[in-house]
């Protein structure tokens, strides 16, 4: 399937094509590393959930507007330069190509729905790595007075959506805490303590 040394140059490949380090950091290496974590429970391929995990969102480095459509892309070039075979290729550009969705199981690989589910459970558990720039660009659209209720209805709306895609109950049990403690530091937010949220 994938050898280490594929496995590397694929990881170096996400690392330089990643919109910026923190990004990759905070979030692309969280969804890679806890997908894997996950795949054994569920039946699913380790290396497949890796690998998808660490490429699923390269592609807003080009288009953010259309991250999915250019993250399938890069990780063709990038799989095609580590000579990974067709099988395991379309396995992978399949699970970045269905990601940001509610996935049925029954007709979707499980690879698929664990990336998936993992990649929304990391938004929550990784809150300040990856949102940061969603939320500053929020808060300087938004003008005082309505600023703060409109600041926390915007992350509220984002955050139950995100939740809608983590269905499987074991999935579902290991954000749990995180996605309350988010949804918490929300409802906390004032206008003091905005700017530094
Ligand atoms: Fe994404
Ligand atoms: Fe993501």
């Amino acid at each position: 399937m994938l050898s280490q040394e594929q496995k590397k140059q694929l990881w170096d490949f996400a690392r330089e094509n990643s919109q910026s380090h923190l990004y990759f950091i905070g979030h692309e290496s969280h969804v890679a590393w806890e997908s894997r974590r996950m795949a054994p429970k569920l039946d699913a391929d380790p290396d497949i959930c890796e690998i998808s995990g660490v490429l699923h969102d390269l592609g807003y480095s080009v288009d953010p507007k259309h991250h999915i459509r250019e993250s399938q892309g890069l990780a063709t070039t990038a799989l095609k330069e580590a000579e990974v075979d067709p099988s395991t290729t379309y396995r992978i550009v399949h699970s970045i190509a269905t990601h940001d969705a509610i996935l049925d199981p029954f007709r979707v690989p499980m690879e698929n729905v664990v990336m998936n589910e993992v990649d929304a459970g990391c938004f929550f558990r990784h809150y300040m790595g990856l949102a940061r720039w969603m939320y500053n660009d929020l808060l300087n659209k938004v003008e005082q007075p309505e600023r703060l209720p409109k600041v926390k209805t915007s992350l509220l709306e984002h955050a139950i959506e995100t939740e809608t895609y983590i269905r499987l109950p074991l999935i579902r049990r290991e954000y749990e805490e995180d996605i309350e403690k988010h949804k918490e530091r929300i409802q906390r937010m004032t206008d003091s303590n905005l700017s530094s949220y």
